[in-house]
């Protein structure tokens, strides 16, 4: 079967692969959706920390089952699925606490391992979820909105309370969506006009705020004087990320969803006067995939408003180098096989 692998820093090619062998506690997985993702992106252009090469990218994935034996979650050959991509060691203290996805030995497809650039891949029963009510593209987003899910999960974010996210790509904007499912007001900062206009028109969020164009005293005129209870951070910008703590009310949360390679400094006074809350959100549980697939599945997400780009899986290698350039407005491109 056909796979393509980055072969070294800004090569894709073609290989001839065997077909994935059939293990127990493991289902064959003929992949249909693959999702690029920054992650992909930066692998590329090796700038990933800790990546080696080759590697097969490819972890937003949905397919269909060619391959299954008895299985505790009912999964059958024929039935269509979402992968988690997340492998999780079991035994870890993190894994024994339910935080699988902060695992100690984590390896994720597509980036410790490799991923679903590839016709068929077995995946272990644990890491699907069946999404028959679902269609291949939105059982592929699921992971990424997952991220979102996560973070406001973590955050103990309340219906009515004020949350601001900053940056308005892929991933703030899945925060951003699963925020106002969850009733909270909604805010969307960022510098770029194009990504705060899709974040009112895609995930319908209440107000958005140029980063640069005072935004704290927006912030306050938009909140009745107060700041945001709840700051998400989605930049990977250092300086965001240093700055959002100005952004956060008294007695507030800010979490980290976006990261970066370097430390991060703040003002220990800042922090204690208001005695934030700091949290770090990494990938996502089951549990979290498992209510985004109800979101999804309740039609108030706008999966094919989310994916502007696509390409057929033979076309992939030669529209690559296009979605890395910010003129073509990527939010999610899609490769089909
Ligand atoms: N928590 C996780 O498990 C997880 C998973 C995937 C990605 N990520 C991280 O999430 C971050 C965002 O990913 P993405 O794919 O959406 O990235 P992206 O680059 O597409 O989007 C980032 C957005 O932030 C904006 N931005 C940058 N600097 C800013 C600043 N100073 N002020 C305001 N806005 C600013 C940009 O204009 C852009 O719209 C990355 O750091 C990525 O590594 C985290
Ligand atoms: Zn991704
Ligand atoms: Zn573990």
């Amino acid at each position: 079967m056909k796979a393509i692998v980055c072969e070294q820093i800004e090569q894709f090619k073609w290989i001839e692969l065997e077909e994935p062998a059939f293990e127990p506690g493991e289902a064959v997985v003929r992949i249909k959706r693959i999702g690029i993702c920054g992650t992909d992106l930066h692998a590329f252009k090796g700038n990933q920390p800790y990546f080696t090469y080759p590697r097969i990218l490819g972890h937003e994935l949905s397919g269909i089952i060619e391959r299954i034996g008895d299985n505790e979650a009912g999964l059958r050959e024929g039935d269509r699925v979402s992968v988690i991509p997340y492998l999780h060691c079991g035994a870890c203290i993190a894994c024994r606490n339910g935080k699988t996805n902060c695992c100690t030995q984590m390896r994720v497809l597509g980036v410790h391992t490799d991923g679903g650039m590839r016709e068929r891949m077995s995946v272990p029963v644990t890491h699907l979820i069946s999404a028959n009510d679902l269609t291949l593209d939105q059982a592929a987003v699921i992971e990424p909105l997952s991220i979102g899910a996560h973070a406001v999960r973590r955050s103990e974010l309340k219906p009515g309370e004020t949350a601001l996210v900053i940056g308005a790509g892929p991933i703030g904007l899945g925060v951003m969506a699963m925020a106002k499912q969850r009733g909270a007001r909604v805010i969307a900062m960022d510098m770029n006009e194009e990504r705060l206009a899709f974040c009112q028109r895609w995930a319908k969020v209440d107000h958005t705020v140029h980063a640069l164009r005072d935004p704290k005293a927006r912030l306050e005129g938009l909140n009745a004087g107060d700041l945001p209870t709840v700051v998400f951070d989605a930049t990977g910008n250092a300086g965001s990320m240093a700055g959002a703590f100005d952004y956060a009310a008294h007695g507030g949360k800010l979490v980290y969803v976006g990261l970066v390679k370097g430390d991060i400094a703040f003002s220990d006074p800042d922090f204690h006067k208001r005695e934030l809350t700091l949290l770090a959100s990494r990938n996502a549980t089951k549990e979290d995939f498992l209510h985004v697939l109800d979101v999804v599945k309740s039609g108030a997400i706008d999966v094919g408003g989310y994916i502007s780009h696509r390409a057929p899986f033979d076309e992939m290698i030669a529209r690559f180098d296009s979605w890395l350039r910010p003129e073509t407005n990527v939010i999610k491109a899609m490769v089909e096989l």
